[in-house]
């Protein structure tokens, strides 16, 4: 085979040309080989952000991702298989609480998660802040422990898409994250080698969203509902909320909390409408249940059962995890320094500004700003002012929770930055604004 050149491709996408789909395997199983170098694939990067694939582009760059490296086959399970991904948020921990849930109601849920990086959490940190817990699971051990529990909670392995690991990586050093055509390959590369039969997206937008604008959102949605479309996997999107923090844990320990506190039954309200409208998706694709009512009912019986709960418990036993964790919270990381945190005057809470929150944790050290930093699992915050509630001054409205004198004081910061108490307050946006399918665009109607 004559060795590609990337450089002409670089040229032609540049001038606003198109590269075609053998071009685009013959290129991403080059650059996963490290034949083609970061520099020539951070230019293209650049040129793709500035000129944008179109759908056959799109796909075809996904399509060469995903095949860059393995995929979980799991045909013989014979039970639908179905995951949930999230575009990114600040205490946002669905997933947590979602994947045991679908599980124990007989859904497969091979779930792939990321780290946290930038202002938003990650799954898999949250996750590894139980003790033992191993979320870097091979292929194969996945695969077992979907045979016998229905879910497997891990990391995008080394065998998993490699192209796009390196991609994202690169991106995230060269500026070209922002960028709909790209995310949405990499989000699907990584998702369509799970081996679904369907998938729900939790696409954000608001203030602490990737990308805040609500049309943006949408357009993401489409592409990667067309993706899905193309390769036979039928995709549904939610559009959610984040300019504002989701329910009141924003950290890692303390999110694992409240989801369990969540598959208790105990969950915060704006938690529990996302987790329910996101699972009832996916038990509507998975063609187990007729209507959302009737999803709905089956998750809240899995929840007051017990059922849920239990199948987290067994999850987390499987992974290594001290799976007493879920009878007992307090064996989860505990900061050493707390403190609450008061309302500066008297008036209503006009904003929780969740990239304030991230930048927060972060600066407690319960984030990373490189990859490779190692997170505190134990810091955050416990946020129990909304937008809109009407506050006295001295009124406690949130918990810090700190390594340190130092962290308590960047946490104090953070939230004076995150949380403004006004006169008045703008009306939030919607909780769940749209649904997105194939055949388009509606507004989101809880029944
Ligand atoms: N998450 C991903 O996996 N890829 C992106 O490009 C953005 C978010």
């Amino acid at each position: 085979m004559i060795p590609i050149l990337a450089r002409p491709l670089i040229e032609r996408k540049r001038d606003g040309g198109r590269i075609g789909s053998g071009e685009w395997r013959q290129l991403m199983a080059a650059y996963a080989a490290g034949t083609v170098p970061d520099y020539q694939m951070a230019a293209l990067a650049m040129a793709i952000f500035f000129r944008g694939l179109d759908r056959e582009e799109t796909g075809a760059l996904t399509d060469a991702m995903l095949r860059s490296g393995a995929t979980l086959d799991l045909d013989h399970l014979g039970t639908p298989r179905l995951d949930k991904h999230s575009t990114g948020g600040v205490g946002d921990k669905v997933s947590l609480v979602l994947a045991p849930l679908i599980a124990s109601l007989g859904v497969a849920v091979p779930m792939m998660s990321g780290r946290g990086l930038g202002h938003t959490g990650g799954t898999l940190d949250k996750l590894e802040s139980i003790p033992g817990f191993r979320t870097g699971l091979s292929l194969a051990e996945a695969t077992r422990q979907l045979e016998t529990l229905g879910c497997a909670l891990i990391g995008q392995t080394g065998e998993i898409a490699p192209a796009d690991r390196k991609l994202y990586a690169l991106r995230d050093a060269t500026g070209t994250v922002e960028c709909i055509p790209l995310i949405a390959a990499s989000i699907m590369s990584k998702k369509l080698a799970e081996g679904l039969t369907g998938l729900v997206l939790d696409v954000k937008f608001g203030s602490g969203a990737f990308l805040p604008e609500k049309e943006r959102g949408l357009d993401l949605a489409r592409t990667m509902i067309e993706l899905g479309a193309d390769h036979g996997c039928p995709v549904i999107a939610l559009l959610t909320a984040m300019d504002r923090p989701l329910g009141r844990a924003c950290g890692n320990a303390v999110e694992v909390e409240e989801s369990i506190m969540a598959l208790r039954g105990e969950g915060p309200p704006d938690l529990m409408r996302v987790t329910y409208a996101l699972g009832a998706e996916m038990l509507l694709l998975a063609g187990v249940v007729k209507d959302r009512d009737e999803a709905r009912r089956r998750m809240e019986v899995a929840i007051s059962s017990g059922k849920a709960v239990e199948h987290f418990q067994r999850i987390i036993e499987a992974q290594g995890g001290d799976p007493r964790v879920v009878d007992d919270p307090g064996l989860l990381p505990e900061a050493p320094e707390c403190e609450v945190f008061a309302a500066p005057r008297g008036g209503v809470v006009a904003e929780v500004k969740p990239r304030a929150v991230g930048h927060g944790i972060i600066a407690l050290g319960g984030g990373r700003t490189k990859v490779d930093d190692v997170v505190d699992p134990a810091v955050g915050f416990v946020i129990m002012a909304r937008p809109g509630d009407v506050v006295k001054a001295g009124e406690p409205l949130a918990t810090i929770y700190a390594r340190d004198e130092a962290g308590v004081a960047a946490g104090r910061a953070a939230l004076a930055e995150a949380i403004v108490v006004a006169d008045e307050a703008p009306p939030p946006l919607p909780l769940i604004a749209n649904r997105i399918t194939e055949a388009g665009v509606e507004d989101y109607l809880e029944g």
